[in-house]
């Protein structure tokens, strides 16, 4: 049996995508409430911390009508204690589908390869789907249409930016990246890759950054720190963009590194209604995988 995972933005493909969009707009509006998981339980497998990710999905799918299942890597030591496959040949019989949070992006591949219900990837190294999903909504709430926006990053070229990336280049917005040499992202993007934060943020709509290490790179963070030297977003920076620019983090932050608390909790910052949307675009995922939406 074909089944629908939702590894990063492209297995959506444009269409989709602006579906799930809407869908997830419509949930936010209403505050939905279904019974599409009646009876049903959707596993949440966590190699690593999340406060935002796992605090949607359980709500997501408690709205949902279902029960979430949240298994953390200490408990079942996934493709340790037993083979990634297994894992998933095992959650299959029990459950309506698995959203996972892995180090390897091959990990949450290899589930939803041998998974009969939908896998989500709920982090990886390489992509997170649903934060691209939560930052267009937020994106749409602030400026209507993305078509023609311009949109700036400041930082590593990680996994967010790849999500993040696809999804802008659906709506027609325009990414130019400002990245240090070095940290460029793991696949190639539709966006403009520039080395110097300045020229990537003067005029744009909104400025995007995250932190300089993340999750399984702890051991870099001091060498990250000399080579991300003039990326963190400071009031002087942020106020080189259009004087309507947003401000946006996917969160958690690292304050005084990548940004400074100033523009965080600017009146132009828009993290929490990110961090709000979340909630949204996790019920929009899991009812596009279930062919609810
Ligand atoms: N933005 C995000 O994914 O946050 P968590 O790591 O807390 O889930
Ligand atoms: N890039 C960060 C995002 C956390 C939501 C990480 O992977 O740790």
């Amino acid at each position: 049996m074909q089944t629908r995972d939702l590894l990063d933005v492209d297995d959506l493909g444009p269409e989709a995508f602006r579906r799930v969009l809407d869908d997830a707009h419509r949930m936010k509006a209403s505050r939905y409430r279904g019974q599409e998981l009646a009876g049903k339980t959707w596993a949440l497998v966590f190699e690593k911390p999340s406060l935002r990710t796992r605090a949607t999905l359980e709500i997501a799918v408690y709205e949902l009508g279902g029960h979430p299942l949240y298994l953390d890597q200490r408990g079942i030591g996934l493709g340790e204690r037993e083979p990634v496959r297994d894992v998933a040949k095992n959650l299959e019989r029990w459950t309506a589908g698995i959203a996972a949070r892995v180090f390897r992006h091959a990990t949450v591949a290899e589930l939803a390869e041998h998974a009969s219900v939908p896998v989500i990837n709920a982090l990886s190294d390489r992509a997170h789907p649903l934060q691209a999903i939560a930052d267009a909504m937020t994106l749409e709430e602030a400026f209507g249409s993305l078509e023609g926006l311009r949109v700036a990053w400041v930082g590593d070229g990680n996994n967010v930016l790849v999500s993040l990336a696809k999804a802008l280049g659906y709506l027609g917005a325009r990414l130019v990246a400002a990245i240090p040499e070095g940290y460029d992202p793991p696949e190639p993007i539709p966006a403009e890759i520039v080395r110097d934060p300045a020229e990537a943020v003067v005029g744009a709509d909104a400025v995007y950054t995250d932190v300089w290490t993340s999750m399984g790179q702890e051991e870099e963070a001091e060498q990250r720190r000399r080579d991300f030297k003039g990326f963190t977003v400071d009031l002087a920076l942020f106020e080189r963009a259009k004087p309507t620019a947003a401000f946006l983090h996917c969160l958690p932050a690292h304050y005084g590194e990548e940004v400074t608390e100033e523009v965080a909790y600017h009146p132009r910052s828009r993290i929490f209604d990110q961090a709000e949307n979340r909630l949204h675009a996790a019920k929009a995922a899991i009812r596009h995988l279930l062919g609810a939406a």
